[in-house]
């Protein structure tokens, strides 16, 4: 599949053919079995599958418009070849009722709660046990590992190209805080806790105030935020003028159990 898929990205065909989109749904089946991802750690290092991130970006090149037939009065309109995925009551996963929506091909664990409205987006992938509460968005390939708490308003950034570039990653037991925006391949490690209100992105300084540093760019040139810290929202002067203040956000410290008792999961909220 993956050769295939790497010839069709190099090469489209000037018309699509039944045998293009059996290709594409086998693949999305895969995408939604988990068995493949579109960034997976290997030797305890992130890699992006290209592959997966062409397979994904094909779906939309050979999708027609099509028309979404759920409401008489009020269709919606999307390319053919990505509906909405569907879920039984025996994949395990809560979603409240009121607008919440996975798009087919992300891959969603059993034992995720997702609480209305919340959108998860094509190559994303949610691990066990994790809290996606309203106005949440997992975007495109985003990874979120097991028993994050997305809070309220949090947005993961989604990458869909260019296509090696490295996708959002949000290791284990992370909290992601109410209002925060995290972005452009930053890498958030096993037991971070983001304040409400921190937004990052790949040209964010980050200040490491128990280490007196700021963070250094990773080989993703983006940065990833070390296990454990408590990063909250703050600012230093602009280089160019230094009457202006700038964002900045501040590791305060390295997560202790002050930290556990205000970011503690609730387990009756899980399955
Ligand atoms: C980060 C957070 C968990 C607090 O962690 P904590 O370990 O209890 O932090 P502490 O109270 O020990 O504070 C440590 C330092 O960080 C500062 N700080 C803590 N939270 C801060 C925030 N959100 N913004 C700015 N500074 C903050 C404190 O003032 C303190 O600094 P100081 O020592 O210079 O005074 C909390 O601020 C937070 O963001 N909670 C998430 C709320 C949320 O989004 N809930 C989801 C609802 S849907």
């Amino acid at each position: 599949m993956k050769q295939e898929i790497i010839e069709l990205y190099n090469n489209p065909p000037e018309k699509w053919t039944a045998k293009h989109k059996a290709l594409f749904t086998a693949f999305i089946d895969a995408l939604n079995k988990g068995e493949i991802r579109s960034c997976e750690k290997e030797n305890g290092i992130w890699k992006v599958n290209e592959w997966v991130k062409m397979g994904i970006l094909l779906g939309f090149q050979m999708g027609e418009l099509t028309i979404y037939q759920w409401s008489e009065a009020k269709p919606f309109f999307d390319k053919d070849t990505l509906p909405e995925k569907q879920f039984t009551l025996a994949d395990r996963i809560r979603i409240v009722p009121g607008g919440s929506s996975a798009r087919n091909g992300c891959y969603i664990s059993t034992g995720v709660t997702i609480m209305p409205p919340a959108y998860i987006n094509i190559g994303a992938y949610v691990d066990s046990g994790t809290l996606i509460d309203s106005h949440s968005l997992v975007g495109s390939c985003a990874q979120i590992g097991k028993n994050v708490h997305l809070s309220a308003g949090a947005i993961i950034g989604g990458v869909l190209e260019p296509v090696g570039m490295r996708p959002v990653i949000i290791e284990d037991d992370v909290f992601v805080g109410g209002n925060t925006g995290i972005y452009e391949g930053i890498i958030v490690q096993n037991k971070v806790v983001i304040a409400s209100g921190v937004v990052i992105t790949a040209s964010t300084p980050i200040y490491d105030s128990v280490r007196e540093k700021f963070l250094e760019r990773d080989s993703g040139n983006s940065f990833t935020i070390p296990s454990k810290a408590v990063v909250v929202p703050g600012s230093r002067r602009l280089k160019s003028n230094p009457d202006f203040q700038i964002a900045c956000p501040i590791i305060i410290k390295y997560r202790d159990d002050k930290t556990d008792k205000a970011v503690e999961l609730e387990q009756a909220l899980r399955i």
